[in-house]
């Protein structure tokens, strides 16, 4: 039976063979990016299908903006699966309800439109299969999504009143080769652009542009279908295509990205190019760049914006990158698909790895077995070879990519090794990476995504087992610590990895950014609220950044993890050792500075002078010596590196790296005391200096004027995404253990309420429903008159085998909005995996500032090591240093809410104070939390110390 075009597992007809993209030419180019008359149809055969004629009235359509997608503009929904197919696995076919897009516009050719030579038609992005007719003839069909196509218009063209129609299906028989774990999102999503081709115009070329670093010699050769000549007036070049020059040239690299500017002029077009000289080898079992070892900082960036979704304007991309760059990350896989071409152009200019990973995946076959997966049967090979070269022939002229990537997920089969040898024999310039193939027969490096850190330890020590080849290639992790929510917890411990073992060259962040869809009701939606029936929840929101690019705690703790300067030192004698983990650069583009504080204040500051660092070097330096020294006072260094001039992604003065170098630890609370528990006449209340307690449950009621409510040991957290764990393993999650024990409703029974000479004991017993466990909790009171001290201590009872989530006091302070001052880590929130970022000092928040807004509302916002903190009127010292949360909603609210919009914020500020946590861990979708962040709830006493006192305002 003959198929219809868009169920053929044929990638199209009618279209060019694809070509290098470039930006920059002197042929004209007319965008046809705009408002274009739009009609939905719920069947691929709709009946109306004469729209493309000339003279079709489509004054009833719909007008939607191109680029874009229509599920996002009024028609129809996003929809968003992980893995699973949203429709049965009936390859090629696809369901008969088929949302179907009719896309009309009519253009006419600017003044001035040469009327020489051809045109083509190119449309750059396209979900996920169109059928394209120009003043009413047919040019052709194309799948393949997120890859070019173009056909020749010449001949069709008019000078006015041109009609161009597009017929783009949601479904096809492309959508199998399109699994990726993202919103299904149809439409024309990127430019659709008509190129003049003049006479003797460049079609394909191909820049080979090579570094010897032995010599500093770059070598330069542009094969061109069309011949011409290339010049590169700054190095003197100027050679005929095909000819190979060579001249001493200064290198691209990420952290060096040196391009020079170059034509390529064929008898009929100029075109501008951007030429990067640098080498990529496979070499001693590692990739090397100009010779020498890359280490990746990475992530993997999908293409989102909140309100278009894969439609990302120009200066998104560059936001993106300038982000990128701003916190330390030096590599980019292009997770799951070859980005807009203009993405790679900024990688080029402002210096990122790249990744360029093909438009494939086939991950629902995985729920069948792999049963008729398209990667290994040979009707599909065409298919899969097409997306290959429209990857390679488009972005082959980037210094950027380094590495081709087949795809992502699709079990392995014949035609990814098609794949590998088509792209080998095209271009032998760069290595290829594919995760799902553990031979590692078609790749050039062993990949993998979430292994845990011992694996990773052993594969670093060369001590894993599989197939030779693969033990002899370097190591990545295409994907690790998923960062998902409140997280990734343990990247230091992966860097540390890292950077011990030279086959283990880095990783990519899952992910850049969180797929939140901009949504009237919830801010912003994930898979379900848009009553899909098949659909994997927040999984779409797993990013660094916030859906509005707002950097999320994780992106800032991976930038710190990922320092290409690692600052070290001794606070005590002031010796700072500086190694520079750059694989290129040396120091002299940063400038050094020291300050000394006492108890979070700068007290003193200067300038410290560094020797060159070269790559991979080490420098000793000696601070000045401190300032008179302060027992009493808590006093540190920090040391800091920072752009010493603007660059290309960040001004003057961007810290890079810092360091904090404590030099004593002053802290020691003063023990009030003095005051005794007296009785209220009525024996309702006990009061203790300028503090009043329930006589009855012992509970904490005020302290001066100022109310305290609901003050008691709390253990319970909002679970986090990684606490939740992967609803698809078999053993329960560390959340799902914590619910079964009732560790969310925990009772208190109020065992004994006794003042003493020195204060009021409240002893109790803190236990689930159902269970013999318990934590037998002791509050200790004491009072100087007019400041309160709690001493609290925590006995579990029974044998306990699950983790705590947090073990600390939660107390309640109505009224209390406003500011919060502290005295600790900040300025972001920090846990015990995450707190590399926390920066020990005095800051200022409101309360509501403090609240980590994830799309999906958990645990967050707490700083960590908290000497002191104020809030409502209240300071709370305490030399434990625990960590502090604030905010106008209970944990149980917090954990209840689906979306941000839930939390409705009280007139109380519930403040928690943890004496130790749980760690974070990236069980979303990796290993857990590491052992030493566990928080176990026994077998020894916890215990806090804290003290109460009113601000003076
Ligand atoms: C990987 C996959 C990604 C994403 C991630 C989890 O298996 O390659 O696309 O699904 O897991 O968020």
């Amino acid at each position: 039976m003959e198929l219809p075009h868009h169920e053929d597992v044929s990638p199209g007809t009618g279209s060019l063979p694809p070509r290098a993209w470039y930006a920059t030419s002197d042929a004209a180019t007319l965008s046809l990016n705009g408002p274009w008359r739009f009609r939905l149809s719920p069947t691929a055969d709709t009946e109306d299908d004469t729209f493309a004629a000339a003279g079709y009235d489509c004054g009833a359509w719909d007008e939607i903006a191109v680029p874009g997608h229509w599920v996002l503009q009024g028609h129809g929904a996003p929809r968003y699966t992980n893995m699973l197919y949203p429709f049965p696995l009936d390859p090629p076919r696809v369901p008969t309800e088929n949302p179907t897009g009719d896309h009309l516009r009519t253009f006419d050719l600017p003044d001035g439109w040469p009327r020489d030579g051809a045109a083509v038609l190119r449309f750059d992005g396209v979900e996920s299969c169109a059928r394209v007719w120009l003043n009413g003839t047919e040019l052709g069909d194309f799948k393949g999504s997120r890859l070019p196509h173009e056909f020749a218009v010449g001949e069709l063209l008019r000078p006015a009143g041109n009609v161009l129609a597009v017929r783009v299906h949601q479904w096809s028989a492309g959508s199998y080769l399109e699994d990726q774990d993202q919103w299904w999102l149809p439409g024309i999503f990127r430019d659709v652009t008509l190129l003049h081709r003049p006479e003797g115009c460049a079609r394909d070329f191909f820049v080979h542009a090579a570094y010897d670093h032995r010599t500093g010699t770059g070598t330069l050769r542009v094969d061109s279908d069309v011949q011409g000549h290339v010049t590169v007036a700054e190095l003197g070049i100027d050679a005929a295509t095909g000819e190979e020059v060579a001249a001493a040239v200064e290198p691209w690299t990420a952290e060096t990205p040196r391009l020079y500017d170059a034509t390529l002029a064929t008898p009929g077009e100029r075109v501008a190019l951007r030429v990067g000289f640098r080498t990529v080898a496979l070499e001693d079992g590692t990739i090397k760049v100009n010779g020498r070892t890359l280490l990746f900082r990475g992530v993997n960036r999908h293409e989102f914006h909140p309100e278009t979704g894969r439609t990302v304007d120009l200066e998104t991309m560059r936001a993106d990158v300038l982000l990128m760059k701003r916190h330390n990350i030096n590599a980019v896989r292009t997770s799951h698909y070859p980005p807009h071409p203009a993405f790679l152009d900024l990688c080029d200019e402002l210096g990122l790895w790249v990744i360029d990973e093909c438009d494939l995946e086939t991950h629902g076959f995985g729920a069948v077995g792999w049963r008729a997966n398209p990667a290994d049967d040979a009707r599909w090979t065409p298919a899969l070879l097409d997306r290959a070269a429209r990857m390679v022939e488009r972005d082959k002229n980037h210094p950027s990519v380094v590495l081709w990537s087949l795809g992502n997920e699709c079990g392995t089969g014949r035609g990814l090794t098609a794949m590998a040898d088509w792209i080998r024999a095209r271009d032998d310039s760069r290595l290829l990476h594919y995760e799902g193939d553990r031979s590692c027969a078609d790749t050039d490096v062993y990949s993998r995504m979430y292994a845990d850190h011992a694996e990773v330890e052993r594969i670093g020590r060369g001590e894993d087992d599989g197939p030779d080849k693969r033990r002899r290639l370097p190591f990545l992790l295409c994907e690790y610590a998923h960062a998902m929510g409140n997280g990734p917890g343990g990247l230091s411990e992966y860097q540390q990895l890292f950077e011990t073992y030279d086959r283990l060259q880095g990783g990519f962040v899952w992910e850049w950014i969180d797929h939140g869809i901009a949504h009237p009701a919830y801010e912003y939606a994930y898979g379900g609220d848009f009553g899909e029936e098949l659909h994997d929840g927040n999984f779409v929101c797993d990013g660094l950044v916030f859906p509005d690019r707002t950097p999320s705690p994780g992106l800032v703790e991976y930038k710190k993890v990922i320092e290409p300067v690692r600052i070290e030192g001794d606070g005590p004698s002031g010796t700072v050792a500086i190694s520079n983990l750059h694989d290129f650069a040396d120091l002299s583009h940063l400038v050094f500075t020291w300050s000394y504080e006492k108890d979070g204040t700068t007290v003193a500051e200067g300038a410290l002078t560094v020797p060159p660092v070269g790559p991979g070097e080490r420098a000793e330096v000696d601070l000045p010596s401190p300032p008179r020294r302060d027992p009493d006072a808590e006093t540190q260094w920090t040391v800091r590196a920072a752009l010493a001039e603007d660059t290309a992604w960040a001004a003057k003065g961007h810290v890079v790296a810092w360091a904090q170098l404590p030099v004593e630890y002053g802290m020691i609370l003063p023990v009030p005391g003095g005051a005794t528990p007296t009785k209220d006449a009525d024996g309702r209340r006990i009061t203790l200096g300028a503090a009043s307690f329930d006589a009855r449950t012992g509970a904490l009621l005020a302290l001066h004027d100022r109310e305290i409510t609901g003050l008691r040991l709390d253990v319970w957290r909002a679970p986090t995404d990684n606490d939740n764990g992967m609803p698809w393993r078999p053993e329960p999650s560390v959340a799902a253990r914590w619910r079964a024990l009732g560790l969310h409703r925990m009772q208190h029974r109020v065992e004994a309420v006794e003042p003493t000479g020195e204060g009021l004991t409240v002893r109790t017993r803190v236990a689930p429903a159902a269970s013999d466990l318990a934590l037998r909790t002791e509050y200790h009171w004491a009072s100087d008159g007019s400041k309160l001290l709690l001493r609290m201590s925590v006995t579990p009872e029974g044998d306990w085998s699950v983790p705590l989530p947090r073990i600390g006091i939660r107390f309640g302070l109505p009224g209390a909005a406003g500011r919060v001052r502290w005295f600790g880590g900040g300025p972001g929130e920090a846990y015990p995996d995450t707190a590399a970022a926390s920066l020990i000092g005095v800051w200022e928040s409101d309360v509501d500032a403090l609240q980590t807004p994830y799309v999906r509302p958990q645990e967050n916002g707490a700083r960590a090591a908290v000497r002191w903190a104020e809030v409502g009127g209240l300071r709370v010292e305490s030399d434990g240093a625990p960590a502090f949360t604030a905010r106008r909603w209970t944990t149980e609210q917090l954990d209840a809410a689906r979306h941000r919009t839930d939390l409705t914020p009280g007139d109380t500020v519930w403040v928690n104070l943890d004496i130790d946590r749980h760690g974070i861990g990236t069980q979303s979708c990796g290993p857990g939390v590491l052992p030493q962040y566990e928080l176990p709830a026994g077998p020894r006493p916890s215990s806090l110390s804290c003290i109460f006192s009113l601000t003076d305002g």
